[in-house]
Order: structure tokens, then sequence, then C-alpha cells
């Protein structure tokens, strides 16, 4: 493996139980496991695991099993304030070539390295913003991914969405390559938020993005929101969710604002004693978990990352949510 691919390792990630216990050293039932995004560990990085170990793993993955692919783009067009994801931000494309020609040359490695074109039951891409990709980049990439790896008929393929930065003719790119599932980030639509974290996206650009996604036969559609942001009270963090029910995703994905700005320096522009606290913050959530109730929504899930984001996952119950509600939102108080 040369330089390129060490550089790079972490732009394409392939999980799979066996190797997540090679890279743990135990076996998954007998350890208490982080996130299934986080493999390797933060511990497992280290100088010790360089390229022939990672290749050895990967030549030891039994041919039949299947993988799950992850592909990283970490690029925004803007910091969103708020972000513990954090990317780099380019108004430039030139960037954004030069990364994915490495992802390219990457994926090439990582499938020669492989047994034979493993079976893959997910692809994610995430970020950052996928979608910043140019469509023909996008299709191209899947292309490549669908020559070196076997996709089967019920392969998930999902991606993350800003929908700011969302074209038509990206949503068309995503339908011609068989994507099946994405997500939205969304955060709040309350103005007074927005502006707040320096994401400023109205319901429209979202409404919008939903129905392209729908027009190209994507309905496996996921809205990130968040809780405990900066001026966000009760009553706007329920609203959010009343527009964004209102959308009707076949999930919602609601996260309590992790506030680290020590690691997250873009966060220290964020004014502190504009954040609600504890008590506000779970009376937020609970606000937000009855309406996503009432609206037909039941719990699937929640996880604690260890960048100490909590999250809550909520899928559309199938017989609940069939008409869609008209609503608009307010224009919020000023302060
Ligand atoms: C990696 S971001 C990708 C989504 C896409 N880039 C966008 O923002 O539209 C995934 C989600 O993580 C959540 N998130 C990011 N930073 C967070 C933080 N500090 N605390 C809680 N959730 C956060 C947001 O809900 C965001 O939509
Ligand atoms: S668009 Fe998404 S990944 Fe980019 S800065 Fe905003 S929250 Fe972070």
């Amino acid at each position: 493996m040369t330089d390129t691919a060490l550089c790079y390792t972490l732009c394409v990630k392939i999980i799979n139980i066996r190797m997540r216990d090679a890279m743990l050293g135990t076996k998954h039932s007998e350890a208490p496991v982080p996130g299934y995004f986080n493999y390797p560990t933060a511990p497992q990085f280290s100088a010790a695991i360089g390229a022939e170990t990672y290749g050895e793993w990967l030549g030891g993955l039994p041919a039949n099993d299947s993988v799950s692919l992850y592909i990283h783009i970490p690029f925004c067009r803007s910091m969103c304030w708020y972000c513990g994801c954090p990317p780099t931000i380019t108004r430039r494309d030139a960037p954004i070539q030069n990364y994915v020609a490495a992802l390219r040359d990457e994926i090439r490695l990582v499938s020669e390295l492989t047994p034979q074109a493993l079976p893959v039951s997910d692809v994610h891409f995430g970020g950052g913003t996928p979608t910043l990709l140019e469509p023909k980049e996008f299709l191209a990439l899947m292309e490549l991914l669908r020559r070196r790896f076997a996709f089967r008929q019920k392969t998930a393929i999902a991606v993350e969405i800003d929908p700011r930065t969302f074209t038509t003719e990206m949503a068309e790119a995503l339908g011609a390559a068989g994507v099946n599932r994405a997500s939205l980030g969304v955060q709040s639509f309350d103005p007074f938020v927005q502006k707040a974290i320096n994401r400023v996206q109205s319901v429209e650009q979202t409404a919008i993005a939903v129905e392209n996604l729908r027009q190209q036969g994507i309905s496996r559609i996921n809205i990130d929101l968040i809780y405990g942001l900066p001026n966000q009270t009760m009553q706007s963090c329920v609203q959010t969710a009343t527009v964004a029910v209102a959308m009707r995703p076949q999930r919602l994905a609601v996260f309590g604002y992790a506030h680290a700005p020590s690691s997250n320096k873009h966060q220290r522009l964020i004014e502190k004693a504009a954040l609600p606290d504890g008590a506000a913050r779970a009376e937020q959530a609970e606000a937000v978990a009855e309406t996503l109730v009432s609206a037909g929504y039941r719990q699937i899930g929640s996880t604690t990352s260890p960048c100490r984001t909590t999250s809550s996952h909520w899928l559309r119950k199938a017989v609940a949510c069939g008409a869609t509600p008209k609503v608009t939102l307010p224009t919020p108080a000023k302060p």
C-alpha cells in the first residue's frame, strides 16, 4: 500500500463484524463497544497499526461475508457554528475534485486487497456534505464502487444532504445511481435560532429537497433536528418538529446539542448565555418526543456517541401519517 493510501485510509471505511473484532482484539459479544461509526476507535489509532496490518485485515475478510462501506466527503460551503464534525470549508471545487481523485485511488487499493468483490449490504456517504460533489463525479464514484464490490438489489445506499446546496441535477444523479435513502440536515426552522448557529435554511429549501428526492423515487427520507441550541425554546422546538413531520419523513433523528468549544473552536462563536440550561433541554427533548408520538412516530432507538452527542431515532408508523397537514411556522417573537 502506498503513502497516498495511508493518508486517505479514513475516507473509505469498510466495516465488517469480524474486522471490527480484529481491531478491538476481542469478540464483539465480549466487549462494551461504542457506536458503529467509530471503528477503529480512537485508542486503536497508533503507529503500530499501519497499512500492512490494515491490508492483512482486508485480506482476511471471508469472501461471503457482507460489508458496509462508509465514504466520507469532508467539505462544506460554510461553517455551522454548532457543528460537531467540523469539515473543511471551501468555496472552490478544486479541493473537492482532488479529494475525489484520491478517494477513487483508495477504493481501488482497498478492493484489490480483499479476497474477491465483497458483497455489500450498506453504503453510506457522510460528511461534511457529500452532495457537494458534481453530479457526474457522484455517478462515476458509484460506478467504480459497483465495479469493485458486489452490490445486491437490496443494498441500502444512503447519502447525507444539506438542503441549502442540494440541486435538482444532484437529486437526478442520486436517483440514477440507485441511492435509496437520504438524510437531510435541518436542526431548527426558527429564524432566530438559525441566525445564532449561522445556518439560515428556509422551510421551502427543505421542502423542495424532499420533493426532488421523492420525484427520483427516493422515499426513505430522514430529517435531523437538534434541541438545546442557542435561543431555542420549547415552543420553537415543537414548531420545528411540527413543520418537519408535515414533510412526512420516514425517520427523524433528534440530537441534543453537544457544546464542546475546547475541541471545536468555531463553537465559541455561539453565545454561551443563549444556550438553554439542563432543565430547559430536558423539557425541549420531551416536547419534541410528544410532538413526534402524536404525529404517529415511534422511537426506535437512542445513542450517545463518544463526542457526547445524544440522539433519539424515530420511525413513522405506516398508517398514522397519510395526510400532509398544512403548517406554517410563526415568526418568532423578538428577544
Ligand atoms: C455530519 S452532519 C451531516 C449533515 C449535513 N452536513 C447537514 O448539516 O445538512 C449530521 C448531523 O449531525 C448533527 N450534529 C452536528 N453537530 C452536532 C452537535 N454539535 N450536537 C448535536 N448534533 C450535531 C446534525 O443534526 C447534523 O445534521
Ligand atoms: S453542513 Fe453539516 S457537516 Fe457542514 S458544517 Fe453544517 S452541520 Fe457540519
